[in-house]
């Protein structure tokens, strides 16, 4: 007799069977955590209204699918002498609602952004990229002197710089303020605050408002586009880039993870959220080479027909940033993470000697989750002279300047920027050409030569 297989439906999930995948061990602390009820950020959903008991795990819109366990605030560098970081719980949700990848909302605000050691000037990729944002926007919108552009999460002011130099009045608005003193010593008016809806109705009303790499640190998001929503005029447009989910999981790159990433943005929940927000999704550009993947979001308070990019990619995510996509990302990091720890060991073994290029964020997540400490890597060479002589936290290597890593090189660089690979591997040519070799952590680890 043949047997018939029942197909798996993708679009029904067993509630049943997310129970059972979550009961591992790893997930009780996650669950823990998770004793009163999460709303999501996206669509503020926190559980179904199907009748029976509320606790029960059937009706939550809201599940843990990723834990990296309790790790060190990635951008809060230790100074030699205070060592002290605590570590927060990194679990990341799947909202089955809306599709929208988060973390719950656990760490103050003020303990990641008061001082910040991320500049947007630190590659001569991201000043590139943002000199032809400028350019792509000044041209789409038309803009002149009498059009002001304002930049939520200015940083250094390298966008508004940009801007300024086609002739266009702009203002930051950065809530780190030694961030902001560099803005404005460069000559951009810059407010250091968190925009919200107070500060918004201070403002005059602009043709352009920008936010790169902004939304996924938002935790109030919906209030956050509501307010972008307020000070845009109606001719105005909404313009803001964003790692994209679907390549974060293609890629393996569980190190994008951190806590001042609160979502993961697909396509989809951002759309529903823009457009609760009086907000429609018209246009995408995609930059597959930036941060891994990056797309730019084009919103106008005005409805307009989306173009073909944006039906493409939100196709193409159907799969690719589901659940289940989610899923088999959370049991294919913990493998990752072994291999790459054993191929660094193995160095280690045949006396060679290996340092870190890079001390992004990312580098915090990557080094601790995967237990690559001062007995693997010597140090982590990095070109941003707020991060010099500091300690990456929880393994607690120490950050150089490339100049004092050209006096000590090692036989291997772990790559910790990924993201500007090629920059990095053109400068390094002469390391490469003497022998040195990278190696690459994603999407698996790899050894590269010259
Ligand atoms: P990011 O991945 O968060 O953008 O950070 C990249 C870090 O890598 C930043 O601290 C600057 C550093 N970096 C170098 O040290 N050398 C380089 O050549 C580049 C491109 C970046």
């Amino acid at each position: 007799m043949r047997e018939h297989v029942m197909p798996v439906r993708r679009s029904s999930i067993r509630w049943e069977m997310v129970e059972i995948e979550l009961r591992g061990a790893q997930f009780r602390e996650a669950k823990h955590a998770m004793s009163s009820w999460l709303p999501c950020r996206g669509c503020g959903l926190s559980d179904f209204p199907l009748g029976g008991s509320p606790w029960s795990p059937r009706h939550r819109a809201m599940v843990p699918m990723v834990d990296l366990g309790n790790l060190p605030l990635a951008n809060r560098l230790l100074s030699v002498t205070s060592t002290s970081n605590a570590p927060y719980p990194l679990v990341v949700y799947y909202c089955h609602n809306c599709a929208l990848i988060q973390l719950a909302d656990l760490v103050p605000r003020t303990e990641m952004f008061t001082d910040y050691v991320y500049l947007t000037s630190a590659s001569k990729t991201m000043m590139e990229h943002f000199d032809r944002y400028a350019e792509g926007i000044t041209r789409r919108l038309d803009l002149t002197a009498k059009d002001r552009v304002l930049d939520v999460g200015s940083n250094d002011g390298t966008l508004l710089k940009a801007f300024q130099r086609r002739g266009a009045r702009v203002l930051g608005i950065e809530p780190a303020r030694n961030v902001a003193s560099i803005a404005e010593a460069a000559g951009v008016p810059t407010l250091t605050n968190y925009f919200d809806l107070k500060l918004a109705k201070r403002l005059e009303k602009v043709r352009l408002v920008t936010a790169n790499n902004i939304l996924s640190h938002v935790g109030s998001l919906r209030d956050f586009l509501a307010t972008v929503a307020h000070v845009l005029r109606p001719n105005g447009l909404f313009v803001f880039e964003l790692p994209w989910v679907a390549d974060v999981l293609r890629n393996n790159s569980f190190d994008m993870i951190y806590h001042e990433h609160l979502s993961y943005f697909g396509l989809k929940p951002l759309t529903r959220a823009l457009r609760e927000e009086g907000l429609f999704l018209v246009d995408l550009e995609y930059y597959p080479s930036i941060h891994g993947g990056t797309f730019r979001g084009f919103a106008s308070p005005s409805f307009e027909e989306p173009s073909h990019l944006v039906k493409e990619m939100s196709a193409r995510e159907e799969k690719e940033a589901d659940f289940w996509a989610l899923r088999d990302f959370s049991e294919r990091v913990p493998k990752l993470a072994h291999h790459l720890r054993d191929m660094l060991l193995s160095l280690k073994k045949e006396g060679k000697r290996i340092a870190g290029y890079g001390a992004p964020a990312k580098a915090t997540i990557l080094l601790n989750y995967c237990g690559i400490g001062r007995d693997i890597l010597d140090y982590a060479s990095d070109t941003t002279p707020l991060k010099q002589g500091k300690l990456i936290p929880g393994v607690k290597i120490p950050v150089v300047s490339p100049e004092l890593a050209r006096t000590k090189p090692p036989d291997y660089y772990l790559l910790l920027a990924w993201n500007f690979r090629q920059e990095i591997l053109a400068k390094e040519r002469e390391f490469l050409d003497k022998g040195g070799r990278f190696v690459v952590p994603f999407p698996q680890p790899e050894f590269v030569d010259s």
